[in-house]
């Protein structure tokens, strides 16, 4: 697969100045969606950065998937705004989608669109004990989306982090969530992260669950 589509020099230009960490909980930007006007499957990619991974996924899919890519560094969703301006099947949201995930998939599944594929890709790992509740896959996060959800809806969670993945593994136990680790990246669709842990000789963890 051709990873990355735009070529350089089309690309927007990419903030300077974006704090490396924010506190997800800080953000009180609240978004909702009532979908697109189409009613192809959908496919959200949490934490989207610069947005490699959904152009490979617009690239390999083409106008037959619609994509919601969620990034809470503003200036990052920013830049995603500009990079996907002319794809008509893939929006943003900027803000904490741990605050927003509900409003922005639920009218869509309620059309009877499937929601197929939720990304969590390399996220911010929060490793202190009184960050954890800062990760994205949190037990809230995990007891709310089980309120509604699809049993259709596959999640995959992808981290060169170990610790952040078996802590993650025993949250889903403890939520009776049932999980199935994979070795190779779906449709070999690489992430900017996961390109860079590879050729820094890092192992990647990845799992896939249905609530
Ligand atoms: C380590 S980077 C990984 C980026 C990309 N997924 C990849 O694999 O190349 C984590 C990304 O998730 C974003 N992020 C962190 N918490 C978030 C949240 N609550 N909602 C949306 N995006 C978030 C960060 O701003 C950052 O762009």
């Amino acid at each position: 697969m051709k990873q990355t589509m735009t070529s350089d020099s089309q690309r927007p230009k990419v903030p300077k100045r974006v704090r490396n960490h924010v506190n997800p909980l800080g953000d009180l930007q609240e978004h909702s969606f009532e979908g697109f006007t189409n009613s192809n499957p959908i496919i959200v990619d949490i934490g989207s950065y610069r947005g490699e991974f959904i152009e490979a996924l617009v690239a390999h899919f083409g106008i037959d998937k619609n994509f919601i890519a969620c990034e809470i560094r503003k200036p990052y969703a920013k830049y995603l705004d500009e990079l996907f301006l002319k794809d008509e099947n893939v929006v943003v949201f900027d803000g904490d989608t741990g605050r927003n995930f509900e409003a922005i998939i639920k009218p869509s599944q309620d059309k009877g669109v499937l929601i197929q594929y939720v990304f969590i890709n390399f996220p911010d790992p929060w490793f202190k004990d009184r960050h954890k509740k800062r990760r994205v896959i949190n037990p809230k996060f995990l007891q709310a989306t089980a309120q509604w959800i699809d049993s259709e809806t596959t999640f995959v969670f992808q981290t060169d982090q170990e610790q952040l993945f078996r802590d993650t593994q025993e949250l889903l136990d403890q939520e009776n969530i049932k999980y199935k680790e994979f070795d190779k990246p779906l449709w070999g669709a690489q992430t900017y992260w996961e390109i860079m842990k590879i050729e820094e000789g890092d192992s990647i963890y990845r799992m896939s669950f249905t609530f």
